[in-house]
């Protein structure tokens, strides 16, 4: 038992919180119907709008998103004269991967010995929800919640189709509110309290390469025969330079991070990097993650090496993606990257450029009274101070969030700490993590609404 009335309900809940976690990790929502059927993404939309009813919310509602999706919307109005605080998490996930690679089944909420909880999602981002909810839970059982409360649930962020953010801009009345929490970011490291005040964009490009009217014997023709293939390495390659910094023409590529240090140890070893690897770029690690550019093909369609002959290839197709630092557009990162790629195409090759979607980078005001209120609020549920750190990541709502309510200070937070290894096989989180961000989000409520009445 602590001396805090709020710690000891959020841990008394845990238990109530990893079954409701269980149940919505057993829903496979990713919100590609190319991948998994759609169902599950109405399902998992489903069990979130009765969650928030049985919260005793008002005027929930599933909102049909312009990209065919979900976003899942409650009201909670609090005490006459109190400010609004959104509360955001999203319910969609990424796909499994290699479901072999699982230790537990990816969509079975499953305790490990070491004490974390494994299930695609479990931290990015349905434990967001769970964390959410217990907050408003621990404050209304000890003395009431002190705000008006709007919850947002998004059910297409992982695919960044941008739902949520057209539906907001078409619906600015929708979402207003003083404060933003959005439980989709990450604690520095396990325990260390942290507020994330930066977010890189994104833009992706799938790039087609056509040389032949078809593959060739390449012993017969090659050496002489355009390789579509071999130019699409060379396009790919042209995006770093010899150090292997991301050297997209036009964009910035030595900006500095001005802020958090991230020692290359520390760096390492979240990252699992192999011994005698080496990291390539220059700058800091802090620079390259959060103050620059940086490019990552994600895929390649080439024949694969089981089965693969002899031949020189007449197509070769890759979906490469460029993250972008707070201060680039988006948009035009995309035009630079589609210029680029066409520029360092060799030989004549023919080459077509697909534009999917982008989503914009995100920096907060940190100066905000609702930092202040948070990083006061992580003192007392941590018992130590609260960090600013950069996230390379991105969540494109929070760029539309501040453009649509200028006045709205957003905060950052959630469970993705690096061991949670979000996006990867054997995605987890830590219940103690859940436990202390749900006091943090409670206490930060409490003092929001003291230092705004
Ligand atoms: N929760 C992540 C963003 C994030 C990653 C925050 C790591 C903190 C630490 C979010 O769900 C995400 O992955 N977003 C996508 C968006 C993209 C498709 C536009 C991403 O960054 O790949
Ligand atoms: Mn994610």
């Amino acid at each position: 038992m602590s001396n805090s009335p709020l710690a000891d309900a959020v841990q008394a809940a845990l238990p109530r919180a990893r079954a409701e976690l269980a149940e919505l990790v057993s829903f496979a929502s990713v919100a590609d119907p190319r991948l998994l059927p759609s169902q599950e993404c109405d399902r998992a939309a489903r069990w979130v709008a009765d969650a928030l009813r049985a919260e005793g919310m008002r005027d929930v509602a599933l909102l049909d998103t312009p990209d065919g999706t979900q976003s899942v919307y409650g009201f909670l109005p609090g005490p006459a004269g109190a400010p609004t605080v959104l509360l955001y998490a999203h319910y969609d996930v990424q796909p499994p991967l290699d479901e072999e690679a699982w230790l537990t089944p990816p969509f079975e909420l499953t305790e490990r010995e070491d004490g974390r909880w494994y299930g695609r999602g479990a931290a990015d981002c349905k434990g967001g929800l769970i964390m959410h909810l217990m907050a408003l839970r621990a404050l209304r059982d000890n003395g009431g919640i002190p705000v008006n409360v709007k919850v947002i649930v998004e059910g297409s962020e992982e695919q960044g189709t941008g739902g949520l953010e057209r539906y907001v801009e078409a619906n600015p009345e929708l979402l207003a509110a003083d404060a933003v929490v959005i439980g989709d970011s990450g604690n520095f490291r396990l325990g260390l309290p942290t507020v994330t005040a930066s977010l890189r964009g994104m833009c992706v490009i799938e790039v087609t390469v056509e040389t032949l009217a078809g593959n060739l014997h390449s012993g017969q023709f090659g050496g002489v025969a355009p390789d579509a293939l071999a130019a699409l390495i060379r396009i790919c390659d042209s995006l770093r330079d010899r150090e292997g910094n991301t050297a997209v023409q036009g964009l910035p590529t030595s900006e500095p991070w001005t802020g958090l240090d991230y020692p290359e140890e520390d760096f390492r070893a979240d990252a699992r990097v192999l011994d005698g690897v080496d990291l390539p770029g220059s700058g800091s690690i802090a620079d390259r993650l959060w103050a620059r550019p940086s490019v990552t093909v994600l895929g390649i369609d080439c024949p694969p090496v089981t089965g693969a002959t002899p031949s020189v290839q007449a197509r070769a197709t890759a979906l490469i993606s460029l993250r972008v630092p707070a201060g680039v557009d988006a948009e035009a990162a995309q035009e630079a990257l589609v210029a680029h790629v066409e520029a360092a195409t060799p030989w004549n090759a023919r080459v077509s450029v697909t534009r999917h979607g982008h989503g914009q980078p995100f920096r907060a005001d940190t100066t905000s009274p609702a930092y202040a209120a948070m990083a006061k609020a992580m003192r007392e549920a941590y018992g130590r101070d609260m960090v600013v750190s950069g996230m390379g990541g991105s969540i494109p709502l929070c760029n539309t969030l501040s453009t649509v309510y200028p006045d709205a200070e957003i905060l950052l937070i959630g469970l993705s700490e690096p061991a949670a290894q979000i996006h990867a096989v054997n995605e987890s989180v830590d219940p103690t993590e859940l436990a202390a961000l749900a006091v943090a989000e409670a206490l930060f409520c409490r003092e929001y609404a003291a230092g705004r009445g």
